[in-house]
């Protein structure tokens, strides 16, 4: 059964099929079509952190196509109630797919390994595949294309960041991370998202100014991540060199677009004046989220795990 943990389980092939999917399915809801491929499929949604956009686009989609989604918070049991070797096949066998936002990435490939249906990551400490693959559809309709890509990630190399290593590595985009090097990718993991790469690797500057140089894309999270509040102060004075603000968007290349994974903190990782301003596409982006997830439960319910 395949299911889609983090950008490693699609190869370069599939994130272009599962986009190609998304995007017209994007087009077709434009036109006011919401063509119904999962008739009658029941999506749940196992959530321990809290969430806007992914449960709202997820429980969105699937109604589009024709199916039904299940919220299921902590009083499920989750961890708490029951163990997993009897949690996990007893739920996935009444879903057709299972997205779980989960604090502890190992939980979420544990549930794998006894799942009866297709599980999607909805974000862990480690990865957020749902949100590159709405980012790089992003990317390719501000540019038209990913040919001249050029992103820079700056902040914390976080779980989205992870991410998004990955789809550039996987789909050819140069990607440079900029952050203190302590908060860079370590070496190790460095190297395995970059074991991946076919063409331009992913590169880590400390230095913000020659970082995002000649990008078209600057990206940037928060400097703190859900179940890291106890840092936050730590966070906010070593990061604070690594704010996207006027004056360092305007060291990128010229017309350079801003992209957030949101929720932001204006003041801290960006000023208001440039997520509000005319370079920021995150509304565009967040709305993405719907469309290539879309294209994601489609090709792994209707493709990938053809019944
Ligand atoms: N970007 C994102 O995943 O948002 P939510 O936490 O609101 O789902
Ligand atoms: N890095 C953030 C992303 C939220 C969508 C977090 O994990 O809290």
């Amino acid at each position: 059964m395949r299911h889609v943990l983090s950008l490693f389980d699609l190869s370069a092939e599939e994130i272009r099929r599962v986009l190609k999917i998304g995007t017209d399915l994007k087009q077709h809801f434009v036109e006011g079509l919401r063509p119904t491929s999962l008739e009658q499929r029941v999506l749940g949604l196992l959530f321990e952190k809290p969430s806007m956009r992914t449960r709202v686009s997820f429980e969105t989609l699937i109604r589009h196509a024709g199916g039904s989604s299940l919220f299921l918070g902590s009083d499920v049991g989750w961890g708490t109630r029951e163990p997993i070797q009897d949690f996990v096949p007893i739920m996935t066998s009444y879903l057709d797919c299972l997205v779980i936002r989960a604090k502890r990435h190992e939980d979420v490939v544990a549930a794998a390994q006894y799942s009866r249906c297709p599980i999607i990551n909805g974000l862990t400490d480690y990865s957020h595949p749902c949100q590159a693959l709405a980012d790089i559809l992003t990317v390719q309709e501000l540019l038209g294309s990913l040919d001249n890509a050029k992103i820079t990630y700056i902040g914390d190399a976080n779980n989205v960041a992870f991410s998004l290593a990955l789809v550039c590595n996987r789909l050819e985009v140069p990607l440079t991370i900029t952050a203190p090097s302590e908060y860079q990718f370590d070496s190790d993991t460095l190297s395995l998202l970059n074991s991946v790469a076919t063409g331009p690797k992913t590169e880590q500057t400390v230095d913000p100014l020659s970082g995002v140089e000649g990008s078209n894309i600057i990206y940037t999270d928060v400097w703190t991540s859900m179940g890291q509040e106890a840092e936050a102060k730590r966070r906010i004075q070593d990061l604070a060199e690594y704010q996207v603000n006027a004056e360092l968007l305007a060291r990128a290349g010229v017309g350079a677009r801003f992209l957030h994974c949101l929720p932001a903190r204006r003041g801290e990782e960006v000023t208001a004046d440039v997520i509000d301003g005319p370079a920021s596409a995150v509304i565009q982006q967040a709305e993405n989220r719907l469309h290539a997830q879309k294209g994601l439960v489609v090709w792994l319910l209707n493709e990938a795990n053809q019944k």
